[in-house]
């Protein structure tokens, strides 16, 4: 049987399309109900029409994540939540060390590293009442191994596992659970709009399993780390990848 969502709030950032929506719409149909935020209204209101169509309750955010008042306001009035999954993310074009701008640098480090610790700095209070809850950071494959062309991006995902290990420990108190999950290559808007579609190809030939991950397994893992089937795991980062992380490249 399939590990129950039912009665839990999550809040997803950056769910109005990708992985996040993914995520939000397994989760619904696990019996959770959502608070879907995005920076995009049409993406967040979509999502949360999905959700609402597995007769589950969603509640929208718009807010530019990198806007910490306005997001975190945001979410505060959305009400508490039990589960957080830190997704929101940016990718961009492949980039020597030369060509990160400031502008560039920043942004990735803005959406990545500072909205992952005010989404979670903002909704810590809720879950120290409960003694109970769960956060979920998406780091990357790229986190762990480093990525030629994506240096800022790599170090952006790889603070997020500092942040991971870091508040397994100082939450667990409260009995607030928090792990990572760090997916290979999925082909969503974010790999496409970087990576020609020829190249995308030739790069899932070389997936030891012989295909990428689509989103749903991401959503597997952000699904099973949300449910209390893994209320005794903390601090870790899981990768689901496709055998990616023994390919040499
Ligand atoms: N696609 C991959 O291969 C891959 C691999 C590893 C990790 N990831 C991570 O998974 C997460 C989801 O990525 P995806 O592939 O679904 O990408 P995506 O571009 O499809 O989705 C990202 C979402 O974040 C939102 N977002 C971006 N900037 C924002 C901002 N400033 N404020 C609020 N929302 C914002 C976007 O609107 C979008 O809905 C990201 O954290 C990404 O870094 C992706």
């Amino acid at each position: 049987m399939t590990a129950t969502l039912e009665g839990k709030r999550a809040l997803i950032t950056g769910a109005g399309g990708g992985m996040g929506q993914s995520h939000a719409v397994l989760m619904a149909e696990r019996g959770a109900d959502i608070v879907v935020h995005d920076i995009k209204a049409d993406g967040a209101e979509e999502t949360a029409e999905m959700v609402r169509g597995h007769g589950r309750d969603a509640t929208v955010v718009v807010a530019d994540i990198r806007d910490v008042p306005a997001f975190t306001d945001g979410i505060r009035a959305a009400g508490p939540v039990d589960v957080l999954v830190n997704n929101a993310g940016v990718g961009g074009a492949r980039r020597t060390i030369e060509d990160i701008t400031e502008d560039i640098y920043n942004q990735m480090f803005e959406v990545h590293v500072r909205g992952t610790f005010f989404a979670t700095q903002t909704v810590l209070p809720g879950m120290k009442e409960k003694k109970d809850g769960k956060v979920i950071n998406i780091s990357s494959i790229y986190a762990m191994g480093g990525s030629q062309l994506a240096s800022h991006y790599a170090a952006s995902k790889a603070a997020i596992s500092g942040f991971t290990k870091s508040w397994a420990r100082e939450l667990a108190p409260w009995r607030i659970k928090v792990n990572a999950v760090a997916p290979g290559f999925i082909v969503t808007g974010m790999t496409q709009g970087s990576n020609p579609p020829e190249k995308i190809a030739e790069r899932e030939k070389l997936m030891p399993l012989g295909q990428f991950c689509k989103p749903i397994d991401i959503s597997y893992a952000v699904a099973w780390l949300a449910s209390a089937e893994t209320d005794l795991v903390s601090g870790q980062v899981i990768s689901p990848n496709s055998g990616e992380v023994i390919v040499g490249y």
